[in-house]
């Protein structure tokens, strides 16, 4: 059955009896032959296989193992200080011409990209151990699941991938003998001379994250970090399958989103339940609102998590879309979190998490800014150094991170792993911004809510190298997650809108722009956010349902004071009005930026987002 393979590395491969796809092993074998790894490991995703890789990581230095009776099961893994975050700027679209890939994305010409990879990639695995790592994105088998295939010399990456996909032999069995998978190939760049002993954390400062959106290939290059090293993530689940959905709309006429958002329920105490999806930029508080504690005088109302990052959205037959969670595990940003922020996600975290770039406790615990309201008097840092609180440095650098399984979130909704998904009623688009746009406005129809999210901005965060707390436009919060061209987007999005509307107008999601940072003069936020963002969701569900007031503005609706409900918190009207004022002129200098992006997209730009601008500018001169 398995034909033979090339000469040196069959010797390697040994391919376990259950795996029946043999351009599966070509493909394996192929890379092997390219990067030359000392071994090639094929996962299981077992948890003797995880406790096992583990143990050899805290062996080799990658790893602490934490305090077992206060934190069970848990690690500390401390990274490269120059391997930190995800690297913008080395991330490569390379679709077939530039156009494609859009102005927003970093483009090469696929042959030129090979023949830069090509060297990088010969023998880069010499020395190590070459995994083979199995995944699904999304519910094994779901129809709105994929899978896909991960090749890498990093054991860290192999853990994780366990923790945040179903990862493991059980994804052979849906791949059978001929089925697709996306291939991804990662490397940390560091081959090992012969007798040349490793490092704790290998990378290499050359860095390439690259997506081939025709061949649906990805090749990492250099770092052992997030998002640029757990390709199920950030270069699938959002670059790659953003183009899988959108080409499935010339097969289907309708294709699929792939979406950077958190998807939730919410029920009422009267047991009306509507799952919403939003989307924010990276380290805006996602995971916190996906497992959002309602306050106290909220009686009976629940808010349960299908996903706090990423969603696959799927028109259904009845003309409602049905969104999945591709991932199996959050990939949370750690600093700020703590009992008071997420006390679910501190639940989530008790046992059975790796922790990375956190600080060490005395007694072998975790700690970050924010975990505790006073800092304990020595940590060692996340650069392994003794820390004081009079140190002056951060102890955890501020896109340190847990890894840790989906399951043991204690508000887990029970249709998080349904193949068929959930139905989506209201999509939400929140950018972070100090001034200017308010606390939440529900667009009036699906293409002005398109143009909001288009035209989002954010001041940026740790999450990405770069400088931080700079504006700059981030369409749906998928500007660094975008496998392509960017205006071609916007029109799928307002397509899928028609064609749901066609199919069923009642059903079409509301949409809504929401803003949870502006400040006051003091540049204090105003709003308590957290679970009080329950407020600003309950009016949602409302309108959803069609029983709620609100105000027409020139930008939408907005709920008036008395629309929200108050009770248990001491909120004034006037500071009500300091974060949902329109100030005309902020506007008329935001709508300045807005033409500012649609000239930079103005390539395949849809005519119907520059009718909505020539609106809202009517409208504001009035
Ligand atoms: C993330 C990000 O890690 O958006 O989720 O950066
Ligand atoms: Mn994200």
């Amino acid at each position: 059955m398995n034909q033979p393979v090339m000469g040196g590395v069959a010797a390697l491969l040994n391919v376990p009896a259950y795996i029946k796809q043999q351009k599966l092993i070509n493909w394996v074998a192929e890379i092997a032959a390219l990067t030359k790894p000392e071994r090639i490991y094929w996962c299981d995703g077992s948890q003797e296989e995880y406790d096992r890789l583990c143990a050899e990581m805290v062996a080799a230095g990658t790893m602490k193992k934490l305090n077992q009776a206060l934190r069970p099961n848990s690690y500390l893994a401390c990274s490269d200080p120059t391997d930190v975050a995800r690297v913008e700027d080395r991330t490569f679209i390379c679709s077939n011409t530039k156009e494609e890939a859009g102005p927003t994305n970093n483009w090469m010409a696929p042959p030129d990209m090979r023949a830069t990879l090509s060297p990088l990639f010969d023998g880069c695995m010499a020395g190590r151990t070459m995994y083979v790592v199995p995944f699904s994105m999304g519910p094994l088998g779901s129809p709105i699941a994929h899978i896909g295939v991960e090749l890498s010399d990093s054991p860290y990456v192999a853990v994780n991938m366990r923790i945040m996909t179903r990862m493991g032999k059980a994804v052979y069995d849906v791949l059978g003998s001929d089925g697709e998978f996306v291939p991804c190939v990662h490397t940390v760049g560091a081959p090992l001379a012969a007798g040349q002993k490793d490092v704790a954390w290998p990378c290499n400062a050359t860095k390439y994250i690259v997506h081939f959106p025709e061949t649906r290939e990805i090749w990492s290059y250099g770092s052992g970090y997030g998002g640029n090293a757990l390709l199920g993530k950030k270069c699938f689940a959002l670059r790659i399958a953003s183009n899988m959905g959108h080409q499935a709309a010339q097969v289907d006429g309708k294709g699929w989103l792939a979406e950077h958002m958190l998807i939730l329920g919410v029920e009422s105490p009267e047991g009306k339940k509507h799952y919403v999806a939003a989307a924010f930029p990276s380290a805006c508080g996602k995971t916190n609102f996906a497992m959002l504690i309602p306050p106290a005088t909220f009686d009976g109302w629940k808010v349960t998590t299908i996903g706090d990052d990423i969603a696959w959205i799927k028109p259904g037959a009845d003309g409602r879309l049905y969104a999945i969670n591709p991932e199996a595990g959050y990939f949370g940003v750690a600093p700020g979190t703590n009992t008071r922020t997420n006390s679910n996600c501190m639940a989530s975290l008790g046992s059975d998490t790796i922790f990375t770039n956190v600080a060490l406790t005395d007694e072998g615990d975790i700690w970050w800014e924010g975990l505790t309201k006073e800092a304990p008097s020595h940590l060692i840092d996340w650069q392994g150094k003794d820390w004081t609180p009079a140190s002056g440095t951060k102890a955890a650098h501020p896109n340190a991170r847990f890894t840790v399984a989906a399951t043991q979130n204690p508000v887990i909704d029970p249709a998080w792993d349904d193949p068929a998904g959930v139905p989506i009623s209201a999509f939400i688009f929140g950018g972070r911004r100090s001034t200017t746009v308010p606390l939440v406005t529900e667009a009036r129809n699906w293409v002005e809510g398109v143009y909001m999210a288009a035209t989002m901005g954010s001041e940026t965060t740790a999450a990405a190298a770069g400088q931080m707390g700079v504006v700059r436009r981030d369409p749906f919060a998928m500007l660094p997650f975008m496998g392509y061209n960017m205006s071609d987007y916007f029109q799928h999005w307002l397509n899928m809108g028609e064609k749901l509307g066609q199919l069923n107008a009642a059903a079409l999601p509301k949409i809504y722009c929401v803003n949870w940072f502006r400040t006051d003069d003091q540049g204090h936020f105003v709003w308590p956010g957290f679970g009080d963002n329950m407020r600003v969701l309950k009016w949602m569900l409302e309108r959803i349902e069609g029983t709620a007031g609100g105000i027409e503005n020139i930008f939408g609706t907005t709920p008036r004071f008395g629309d929200l409900k108050w009770d248990g918190i001491p909120f004034s009207p006037e500071e009500f009005e300091t974060i949902t004022s329109i100030d005309k002129d902020a506007w008329r200098e935001e709508l300045k930026l807005h033409d500012e992006l649609f000239a930079k997209l103005a390539y395949h730009l849809p005519t119907e987002l520059t009718a909505v601008k020539a609106e809202l500018e009517k409208r504001l001169a009035r």
